[in-house]
Parts: C-alpha cells; sequence; structure tokens
C-alpha cells in the first residue's frame, strides 16, 4: 500500500450537530481535493494504458468517485455498485448481496472506490464477489483507512487518510443519512 496522506486538523470553528451526536472539523476540503489530486496522478501513472472500469460503491463514495474520477486523464469508464443486507433463509440470518453488476467485467482492470474501510467486511465481500467474474485485475481506493478497527487483513491500494478509529462525517459519510453533504470531513466531538 502506498503512503497514506498527513491528516490536517483544521481550523477551530463551531461544532455541526447532527441528531443526538455533535461532530467537529477534522479534515478540510482543501486538504482533500488536493490529496485526490495526488491519488489521481498515481492512478493516471499507474492504469495509463489499461482502460480501467471504476467501481463506485454506494451510497457513501459518491462525491468522492466523482471527484476522483475528474482528475483521470486516461480513457476509462465508471459505474456504481451496492452491498444491500436482507434478512434471508440463511443460518446467520443475513445475507449480503452485491447489487448493480450489469455488463461483464471479465478481463478488466477494476479499480473499487470506497469512501472509508473501517473493519475491512465490507470491501472483502465486495472483492470476493468481483473475483468471481474473473476480472483483469482489483484495485481498491479509500478515502479513508482506519487501520486499528480492521477485522481482516485487506487494506486499500491507494488510501487518503488513515485515521483513528472515530466516526467521521461528510463528504458522502453519513450519520443515520444526514451529512453527506459537508464539504470536509468532521469527527464526533469526544465526550467530556
Ligand atoms: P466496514 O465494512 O466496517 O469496513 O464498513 C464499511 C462501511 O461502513 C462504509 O462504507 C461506511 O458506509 C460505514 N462506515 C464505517 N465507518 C464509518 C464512519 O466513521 N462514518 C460513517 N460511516 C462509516
Amino acid at each position: 500500500m502506498q503512503d497514506c496522506g498527513e491528516l490536517a486538523y483544521f481550523w477551530p470553528m463551531n461544532s455541526i450537530q447532527v441528531l443526538d451526536r455533535t461532530f467537529v472539523p477534522f479534515i478540510s476540503a482543501e486538504k482533500i481535493a488536493e490529496r485526490i489530486r495526488q491519488i489521481g496522478q498515481e492512478i493516471n501513472e499507474r492504469y495509463k494504458d489499461k482502460n480501467p472500469l471504476f467501481i463506485g460503491i454506494l451510497n457513501g463514495s459518491f462525491i468522492f468517485a466523482a471527484d476522483l474520477y475528474r482528475e483521470m486523464e486516461m480513457p476509462c469508464e465508471i459505474t456504481f455498485m451496492r452491498v444491500s443486507s436482507y434478512t434471508g433463509t440463511s443460518s446467520s440470518g443475513k445475507v449480503k448481496e452485491l447489487l448493480g453488476l450489469g455488463n461483464s467485467v471479465k478481463d478488466r482492470h477494476l479499480i473499487v472506490i470506497e469512501d472509508i474501510v473501517d473493519t475491512g467486511l465490507t470491501l472483502q465481500f465486495i472483492l470476493n464477489e468481483l473475483q468471481l467474474q474473473n476480472p483483469a485485475s482489483i484495485a481498491t481506493v479509500s478515502l479513508l483507512f482506519k487501520p486499528k478497527a480492521l477485522q481482516v487483513d485487506i487494506e486499500p491500494d491507494f488510501c487518503g487518510f488513515e485515521t483513528e478509529p472515530r466516526f467521521l462525517l461528510g463528504y458522502g459519510l453519513d450519520y443515520d443519512g444526514y451529512g453527506r453533504n459537508l464539504k470536509g470531513i468532521f469527527v464526533e466531538k469526544e465526550k467530556s
């Protein structure tokens, strides 16, 4: 994995209340944009002759995916998928499904775009499902990565920022559906 970017704790400003939780500024919109430009250049270099297919994982990655995709300077495509959990008839009672895989990804170079890797279970599930389609290669890019929260042996190939395992909000990340529209990333305030 490449080195993750340095975290910027930006200037103090008013905290934001979302439902019952309070969040404070953590990574500025400018710092996010700068880091995405850097990751974009690395992907441009590595994939310049590979006609990659980006796969954004909904909902959380839609803003990051849009910004990263616009950094691309080579022929490439983008599509979106979603992981659904529903109560099924398996013994665990919970079955996951990867939705949205339309055209074949066989022999394509895939780049999965995630908003955040926390336990890593979602990414592991997605990679296992995509592998069944025999792509030429699969790489993963995640804006955020919480290495201390990992429960499986997986890490993104390209990563925006490594963070402590604290709850984050904004730039696509939500709390109970809210906060995705925030331009920067916020962290839940520690209880004093
Ligand atoms: P994982 O399977 O535990 O790695 O988690 C993946 C998903 O959990 C992400 O794609 C997010 O949707 C959600 N998630 C994990 N951590 C956070 C967070 O700090 N804020 C908001 N959503 C999160």
